[in-house]
């Protein structure tokens, strides 16, 4: 029998379906608490999940209400297999750049290990777009690691270009 990870994709099934995230919390907390868990691994400035979980679901909770948030989870039958969550960041007076419009911030995006390769997470983000289809956005902005090469991979594919490095120094030894 094979196994979930030489599944191809056509014979892989999954749904892809928006979720409130004050309404499925738990959901909500195993994906982003995985997500989390995947940045420690190449960011030794993240903080644990646990010292962090209440006040960060709160704040993707008032993302979602109040910023026009957007949190899609991809499932089959052994539950959340992965997720996407984006919000509407809305230009002010700081604005210095060309065209008028609202920027989309896309803050999290995660796929279960077993469940990677297979296309999931770009038919999570085709998903995710189309909802913003007729909203006046002018780009669509991300983070990624500097050592995140899979994320910068499946970004150069997928019409982003890198345009600023954030530098950091850390005052504190963790
Ligand atoms: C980044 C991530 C979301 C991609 O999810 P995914 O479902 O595997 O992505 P897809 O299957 O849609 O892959 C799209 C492309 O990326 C490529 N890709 C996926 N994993 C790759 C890897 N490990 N190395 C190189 N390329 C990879 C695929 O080959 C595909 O390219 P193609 O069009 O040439 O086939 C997933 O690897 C992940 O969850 N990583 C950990 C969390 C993370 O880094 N999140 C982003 C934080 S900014």
């Amino acid at each position: 029998m094979q196994n979930k990870q030489e599944l191809k994709p056509y014979l892989m099934k999954y749904k892809i379906t928006p979720i409130s995230v004050k309404e499925n919390i738990a959901i909500a907390d195993e994906l982003l608490e995985a997500l989390h868990l995947s940045e420690l691994n190449k960011n030794p400035h993240t903080a644990a999940w646990e010292s962090i979980r209440h006040g960060y679901l709160q704040y993707i909770i008032s993302c979602q209400e109040n910023c026009d948030g957007r949190f899609l989870i991809a499932s089959n039958e052994d539950g959340a297999i992965g997720f996407i969550f984006g919000y509407i960041d809305e230009q002010d007076e700081s604005n210095f750049e060309k065209e008028t419009g609202d920027d989309l911030y896309v803050s999290e995006g995660f796929i279960k290990e077993a469940y990677r390769k297979q296309g999931i997470y770009s038919a999570l983000n085709t998903a995710f777009e189309q909802h913003y289809k007729d909203y006046n956005i002018r780009r669509i902005y991300r983070y990624t690691l500097c050592n995140n090469l899979t994320m910068q991979h499946w970004l150069g594919k997928n019409g982003y270009n890198p345009v600023r490095l954030v530098y950091e120094k850390w005052l504190r030894p963790s």
